[in-house]
């Protein structure tokens, strides 16, 4: 009975990327997803980016690096990643034994999509004596095609660990990949890619929020550009910005990065005030299309009739996994 709902709904994923049946309004799905927790011993992860709700159900919440290491080590059944797809995938490649779902497999990464294998592999072909460092934000085909994997918490450490000379492509973001070359001294060469996210924010509005308040520091994730990075008080990735804002003394800060980690810094400072940097038009462009797609009644979903879920190919996992090892090896023994 359980494996005709099951095949029923997976059609429905193959459709839409997410199951798309109505549910009892009246259904408390922070009730409900705690029961099929329980039910199905499963853990919930969640980064940074998603909406409220999601974080506070969650069971662990927190960046790409953190998601990676507490995916590689639970001991529960089921992954249920709230989250974009290449995390859910790198969850799946770390640790094949498990069921890895995502509420809506639809939740990809511009910056992601930026770097299609086949393009990448003939990019490097051009530059056969470069080792190649790649973000986690990338496919599993890019993993494949990688030396080491890197986050933006440890991508200085990870590129610093090669010697001086080492020739080196860092891939895809072409804005984290400059903000480590000039931190480390280094001449990487940088695959054109960016995150439509970070790429948006607007120097000269900033420049007038902060003539507004004096006082605010702006803090920056590394995908940001070069001038926002250079104004910027403090840089580090989601994790590395909520804990600057819990051991600095500043009492204001602007946010320059995707709005969903505000709703960790407030709970964490109550009495401190956070403005979302403004990006360089009207709409809510500092919020992740990929991430937001992600919502409660799809988690539950998900959850409930175990998919969508995340599976690939044997030599594809291994070749992706080699990499990423690397990655948690470094980030390891750095302590991180
Ligand atoms: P971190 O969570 O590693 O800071 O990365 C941010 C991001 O863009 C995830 O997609
Ligand atoms: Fe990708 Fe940018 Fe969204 Fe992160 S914020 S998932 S890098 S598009």
């Amino acid at each position: 009975m359980f494996a005709e709902k099951i095949k029923a709904a997976r059609k429905e994923v193959d459709a839409k990327g997410f199951l798309d049946i109505e549910l009892d309004p009246t259904l408390d799905l922070f009730a409900a997803i705690e029961k099929l927790k329980k039910e199905k011993n499963a853990v919930l992860l969640a980064h940074y980016y998603q909406e409220p709700d999601i974080q506070d159900v969650a069971d662990y919440i927190g960046d790409s690096l953190g998601l990676a290491q507490q995916a590689e080590k639970t001991k529960a059944d089921m992954i249920v990643f709230a989250g974009v797809h290449f995390m859910a995938e790198t969850a799946k490649i770390l640790n094949p034994t498990k069921k890895v779902v995502i509420p809506d497999l639809k939740a990809g990464c511009s910056l992601s999509d930026s770097c299609p294998p086949p393009l990448f592999k003939k990019f490097k072909e051009q530059h056969p004596d470069h080792v190649v460092v790649s973000y986690i934000n990338c496919s599993a085909g890019i993993k494949a095609l990688s030396d080491v994997i890197v986050t933006s918490s440890n991508a200085k450490i990870i590129v610093e660990s090669f010697p001086k000379d080492q020739k080196i492509i860092f891939a895809p973001d072409k804005n984290l990949g400059a903000y480590i070359n000039k931190v480390t001294g280094r001449n990487m060469v940088l695959w054109n890619g960016a995150c439509m996210v970070h790429e948006i924010f607007s120097l000269e509005k900033i420049t007038k929020l902060k003539v507004r308040h004096p006082d605010a520091k702006l803090i920056a994730h590394p995908e940001c550009e070069e001038p926002i990075l250079r104004i910027a008080d403090y840089i580090g990735s989601t994790t590395g910005l909520l804990k600057y804002t819990q051991t600095d003394s500043a009492q204001e800060y602007i946010v320059a990065t995707e709005t969903g980690i505000l709703h960790q810094m407030m709970k964490a400072n109550p009495h401190k005030t956070f403005i979302p940097a403004p990006p360089n038009n009207s709409c809510a462009c500092n919020d992740c299309p990929h991430m937001k797609r992600n919502t409660l009644e799809k988690i539950y979903l998900c959850m409930e009739y175990e998919t969508p879920e995340i599976n690939m190919e044997e030599e594809l996992r291994l070749a992706a996994l080699k990499p990423i090892k690397r990655m948690l090896d470094i980030s390891g023994k750095a302590g991180m």
